[in-house]
């Protein structure tokens, strides 16, 4: 067994529906760990239980210990592309991410940025990550195994495209199901990782494509559905140029079977009323990440509209149309986003939607997000004092709901000391 000292903090249920009584905090607490890498308690520090052969993790006064990060979509081949500027969507797919992604034929090159990015993802605190590889089966097993290697709680799925993108990038769609379906059976289920079946958007899939992506899903229920919606203005009017008889883009994915308790879109930005009825009705989720929706002017995201249709909502950084891994980043601009339309989430939303609201999309609630005991282990020892600026701001908070603004705003990779995950060190700064 381990003891961890420090601050607590931990969302313990949907704070957009319960407005009292949806965390825990503790001032000077302790988390029990059990050697299964559960949590077996939290509590008050002088309240804890005195085994002597206990170990205690004692990293000063200045800790704060949260749920790890839960970033619900993310690219990993797209890490090396950041800040690729000037281009809306489709321009920037075509003139910087396909080119981009088929660097990924290559497993040794898919090794090194896996390295990489599970390195960021780790300095960030995220120990969660719903994540797009490419089209490539190897750069898939790539990024599997470096997740596996080390420790974190990952959902991956190979790219699936047939049509409009550089022929380099594209594949026929028995194909396309055949290697997903090796990698699925090789992978869903084992250890922390998890599959997403992962057609790339509507404008990329034949029907054929999506068909088969669909059936591949109705073969393995509990494996995840990955892709993108209702971005950008322009993907939206070609959706409709290219699946004529569909009613909608959503009716798109619900035709093939996409759509679900385990489906995750991105984005959302642009979609009717009757589609998130749609996505209300089929329980799917919607993975917001505002840090791409401004970089790439994509639009201003609805949350008021969506959360009011019933539809389940959680964060994304979005790499690389997204500028950094960072989850303190990912809330400080869904903050943003809303306030220039008139609504301002509380933090206690924000660190929901980055954490416990996260796992929850991610239909992995019962296991990870919060600090709750019979849970895995998973949270950051974040240091209020990681910077002059932040140490100024942290020590006059007036309460922990402000404390919580000043680390959204202010913080970043420095503040996260440790992460562990099940209980285990994932990652560390000293
Ligand atoms: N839509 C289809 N592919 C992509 C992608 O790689 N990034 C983003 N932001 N949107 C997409
Ligand atoms: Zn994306």
């Amino acid at each position: 067994m381990k003891l961890f000292r420090g601050h607590l903090f931990s969302p313990t249920a949907n704070p957009f529906e319960r407005p009292t009584e949806n965390h825990i905090e503790v001032a000077d607490g302790y988390v029990l760990v059990d050697d299964s890498g559960l949590i077996a308690a939290t509590g008050h520090f002088d309240e804890r239980p005195s085994n002597p052969d206990l170990e205690v993790v004692d990293r000063g006064r200045d800790i704060l210990i949260v749920p790890g990060f839960v970033d619900t979509h993310l690219h990993a081949p797209q890490l090396e592309m950041i800040g690729s500027y000037g281009g809306h969507l489709l321009e920037w797919l075509n003139r910087y991410t396909f080119p981009t992604e088929a660097r990924f034929a290559d497993v040794n090159h898919a090794r090194e940025i896996a390295s990489a990015l599970f390195d960021e993802l780790l300095r960030h605190g995220t120990l969660t990550a719903l994540i797009f590889s490419t089209v490539h089966e190897g750069a898939t097993s790539a990024f599997f195994e470096e997740a596996e290697r080390r420790g974190v709680r990952a959902i991956i799925g190979k790219t699936m495209m047939d049509r409009n993108a550089p022929d380099n990038l594209l594949e026929d769609p028995e194909e396309s199901y055949e290697a997903s379906r090796r990698l699925l059976t090789t992978w869903h289920g084992r250890g922390l990782l998890r599959y997403a079946i992962t057609p790339r958007f509507a404008p990329t899939s034949t029907p054929r494509l999506l068909e088969l992506a669909g059936k591949l899903k109705r073969e393995f229920p509990d494996a995840y559905v990955h892709t993108h919606i209702s971005e950008n203005v322009a993907e939206v009017a070609w959706v409709r140029e290219l699946f004529p008889e569909a009613d909608s883009y959503a009716e798109v994915y619900r035709e093939a079977g996409l759509l679900g308790e385990r489906s995750i879109l991105a984005h959302g930005v642009h979609l009717e009323d009757r589609e998130l009825t749609l996505l209300a009705a089929t329980r799917t989720k919607i993975s917001h990440c505002p840090n791409s929706n401004l970089f790439l002017g994509s639009g201003l995201f609805p949350l008021r509209r969506i959360l009011d249709h019933g539809v389940e909502i959680s964060l994304g950084s979005d790499i690389g149309a997204g500028t950094t891994p960072s989850m303190f980043t990912a809330m400080a601009d869904a903050y943003k986003v809303q306030q220039v339309q008139g609504v301002s989430l509380t933090p206690f939303q924000l660190w929901y939607l980055a954490t416990l609201g996260g796992a929850e999309a991610l239909c992995m609630g019962d296991e990870t997000g919060s600090l709750e005991a019979g849970k895995d282990a998973d949270f950051n020892l974040l240091d209020l004092r990681a910077t002059s600026l932040l140490s100024l701001r942290t020590e006059g908070a007036e309460s922990l709901q402000d404390l919580l603004a000043g680390l959204i705003f202010m913080g970043d990779d420095r503040v996260v000391l440790q992460s562990y995950v099940k209980g285990r060190l994932v990652s560390s700064r000293t």
